[in-house]
Parts: C-alpha cells; structure tokens; sequence
C-alpha cells in the first residue's frame, strides 16, 4: 500500500496519451483501452506493477483485480521486472520440431539464467513462450516485442552478442536463409550440429 500512495503516476503527464486511446474506443467500451495503456506502462517500465494496475483500473473504470486477470493471462506482460532485453523462446510444437530446445540449452548456456530468470547486471531474462504466431518461419524468438525468425545458432551468436554491446540489430531480412554462409547456417536441432 505504501507503495501505491507513494508512486507518482505514471499517466500524471501523460494525459494527451490517455485521451488518444481511450479516444479509439466507444464510451461504453472504455475497457477495451486496458490492453494498449498496459502496453504504455510496459514499454517504459518493462513490466507492471500494483500501483500501476490500480492506475489503470481507474482511467478505464474496472477494478485492479480485475486488470491483474488480464495480466496474469498474457505472458506478454511481466508482473515482476525483467531484463533490459527479454528473450522469450517460442517452445510449442512447430518450434520445438525446428530445434527450440536446442536453442533454449544453447541461452542457458550463454546467459547463465534459466526460463523465469533475469541475470545479475539485469541486461537479459529468459522465458519459454507458448506459439507466438508465426509457426512458418520457426524457430522463433523474440526479444522484448521484435521477432527475431529462423534462428540458427550464428544468428542467435550475433543477436547476443549485438545485445551484450546495447545494439538491437535489425531482423533479418532473408527470412528463408542465413546470409553468413552456408556454412554457419547449422540450425538449432539439425543433424549437422558443426557448430557450437
Ligand atoms: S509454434 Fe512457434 S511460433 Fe507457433
């Protein structure tokens, strides 16, 4: 409770981004903003705290129990904080059959941090994700909400390594191939297995 009569609000400032979403919804559907004010909050926080669905309960006119359910039913949304960059790793079935376990072994090994984990210096945490759409360019990942598809493990080497220097490199844009070569083209889960 301190906390909630302590924290300044996060929309105090912010009326202007308020009224434009709410202003995408019919008054009798002023719920319906909860999803993109969440997202706000999110996105500058990385994650949502009490005070922050109690605000938000407020502007859209439900209760903070209630916007703790649609929390807590999207794993988008992070309860407690996460990472600077969180990897989430599509583990359903059309990523599994294209190597995620392998990928997901292949980030605990590199991280140091397990599925629900965030490292000491608070730059990565780890998540294992249920099908996050697009099952056609597996195996998929996605740090903080940009997909990064068809990963091999020489992509998954230069996305670390870009996100150890604070680059978010862009997505590749050959979604059907590894432009480092062939030869660094060894996908996650592949018989090839030549590349560590
Ligand atoms: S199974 Fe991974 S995106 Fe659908």
């Amino acid at each position: 409770m301190i906390e909630l009569e302590t924290t300044t609000p996060f929309f105090q400032d912010k009326q202007e981004v308020v009224d434009e979403i709410l202003s995408r919804y019919p008054e009798e559907g002023r719920r319906s903003a909860l999803m993109p004010l969440l997202w706000e909050v999110q996105r500058a926080e990385r994650y949502i705290s009490e005070a922050r669905m109690h605000e938000i309960a407020e502007i859209v006119g439900i209760t903070a129990t209630e916007v703790k359910g649609v929390l807590s039913f999207y794993s988008t949304y992070h309860e407690q904080p996460v990472g600077r960059y969180h990897i989430q790793i599509c583990s359903t079935l059309s990523c599994a059959l294209a190597g995620a376990d392998e990928m997901y072994d292949h980030l605990v090994n590199e991280l140091g941090i397990v599925n629900g984990e965030t490292d000491a210096e608070g730059r990565f945490s780890l998540q294992k994700a249920e099908c996050v759409g697009s099952c056609g360019t597996a195996p998929v990942l996605l740090v903080n909400d940009t997909y990064y598809e068809r990963v091999t493990k020489s992509r998954c080497r230069h996305l670390l390594e870009a996100l150890r220097r604070d680059e978010m490199p862009e997505p590749w844009r050959e979604r059907g191939g590894d432009n480092e070569g062939a030869e660094k083209a060894t996908p996650f889960g592949g018989a090839e297995g030549g590349e560590a």
